[in-house]
């Protein structure tokens, strides 16, 4: 492996992690002094009643079923704070990163939180949990606490999940959809586009810190994660619930902060970009509802997309395996030069993203280079770091005005 970087996984394992369970430099990491808030769950009444009826907008919760049982949780704001009559607001889905839950939209006052601008401009907005997240830890038959609930990799996001959210907002509403990703929400609408599906659902699409090749990461700290992910990971956690708030995260995360040359102080800026434009006071509200879980295999699947240096679905690692599965020795690309290219794309990406590399992004430029020209809308914003497009206060200003003109321009 010679490449840095575990990917979004490091979102998870080390950003997040490191400062819930505490490894991070004592005293002078700023956030540390918020650990006890994040063990405790914070809304057990969802996220409807936690998150958003507070602020005084309406709020609707739905359950919604894949087709192969997975049952996700959805809140919709289907207007703004001062209610109009108007009956055809645009929808929009809103798709979080890895680790993460729906939350992480709402976590800023809602003058600066992109979900209640959306609706305030006008739109129906449709906020997804993604599956083993708190709200989405359901199914039709498997048992959330057993392994096999958790056998799965975001090619079952891009195959399943994504396509039933998209499928039942379209039918609720009657309209295409404008989306917006961030993080893996970019990668899994890439993939799902590049296949066609759902594409006649859609109107466009806004994606913050993209992430698709992820070969340019050089923390340290991220190389020791990726090489655990593609070797000891799996015999450490078996195929199961990849759960950032229990004993064997915390202890692995240790291992990791002990392996020579790595740095565990500081550890959000080393590992997600040096944000410039966080409010501590959300970062304690972010660590009182985060980090969620995912599954293992999900960040192996991440590692070995750092590994191989493109986007594909998951590799079994054997020839036979993959043939089983595949009817190939390798995995299947997801090849985004097929994303439709009049399909309306907004990309927002930061300078100092230490997850969505300004390199990688410039690889995933090039697979759209075939894109319409007039399509496809580009914004480098060169003081943001990864978590300043769903955090930062300055954010409605730089990123998210863009992101409702561009749907208006489009619907
Ligand atoms: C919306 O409709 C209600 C009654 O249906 C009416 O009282 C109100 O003035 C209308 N508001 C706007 C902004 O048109
Ligand atoms: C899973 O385990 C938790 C805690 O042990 C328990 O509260 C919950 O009811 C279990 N869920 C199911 C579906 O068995
Ligand atoms: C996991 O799912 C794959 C199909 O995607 C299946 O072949 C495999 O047997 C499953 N493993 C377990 C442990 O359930
Ligand atoms: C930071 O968050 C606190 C609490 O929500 C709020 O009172 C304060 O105005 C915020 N600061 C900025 C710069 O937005
Ligand atoms: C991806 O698709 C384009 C055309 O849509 C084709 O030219 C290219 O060879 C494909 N790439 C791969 C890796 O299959």
């Amino acid at each position: 492996m010679g490449r840095a970087g575990t990917g979004s996984s490091c979102i998870v394992m080390i950003s997040l992690l490191a400062v819930v369970v505490g490894v991070a430099g004592a005293g002078r990491q700023p956030f540390r002094r918020h650990l006890a808030a994040a063990d405790a769950d914070a809304s057990p009444v969802g996220i409807c009643a936690s998150a958003v009826a507070i602020h005084g907008y309406k709020c609707q919760e739905f359950d919604v079923k894949t087709d192969n049982g997975y049952i996700l949780n959805l809140q919709r704001i289907p207007q703004g704070v001062v209610p109009d009559n108007s009956t055809n607001r645009p929808p929009v889905v809103l798709q979080h990163g890895v680790l993460v839950d729906g939350v992480t939209w709402l976590l800023n006052s809602p003058q600066q939180s992109l979900a209640f601008i959306l609706a305030d401009s006008g739109f129906d907005v449709w906020i997804v949990n993604a599956r083993g997240t708190r709200f989405s830890r359901k199914h039709a038959s498997l048992d959330p606490n057993k392994s096999e609930f958790w056998n799965w990799t975001w090619d079952d996001l891009v195959a399943h999940d994504l396509p039933a959210v998209f499928g039942f907002v379209h039918q609720q509403t009657g309209q295409k959809i404008h989306y917006v990703g961030h993080s893996m929400g970019t990668l899994m609408a890439l993939a799902m586009f590049s296949e066609g599906k759902q594409i006649n659902m859609v109107k466009s699409a806004a994606l913050l810190s993209p992430i698709a090749y992820l070969s340019h990461m050089t923390t340290k700290l991220c190389v020791v994660a990726a090489k655990a992910f593609m070797g000891e990971m799996t015999s450490f956690f078996g195929f199961a619930e990849f759960n950032p708030k229990g004993q064997a995260v915390e202890s692995l995360l240790k291992y990791f902060c002990a392996q020579p040359g790595v740095d565990c102080y500081d550890m959000l800026t080393a590992l997600t970009g040096t944000n410039c434009c966080l409010n501590a006071s959300t970062i304690q509200y972010f660590l009182k509802n985060e980090p969620q879980s995912t599954s293992t295999l999900n960040l192996v699947h991440f590692a070995q997309t750092v590994r191989d240096g493109i986007v594909r679905k998951y590799d079994y690692g054997k020839t036979k395996e993959n043939q089983g599965h595949y009817g190939q020795p390798k995995p299947p690309v997801y090849n985004l030069s097929n994303i439709p290219h009049d399909l309306p794309l907004f990309l927002s990406y930061g300078g100092q993203d230490a997850l969505s590399d300004v390199k990688d992004v410039q690889t995933l430029l090039d697979a759209l280079r075939s894109h319409d020209v007039g399509k496809l809308h580009v914004q480098y914003v060169e003081d943001y770091g990864h978590l300043d497009f769903i955090m930062g206060v300055t954010a409605k200003d730089v990123v998210y005005n863009q992101v409702a003109s561009f749907f208006k321009n489009y619907n």
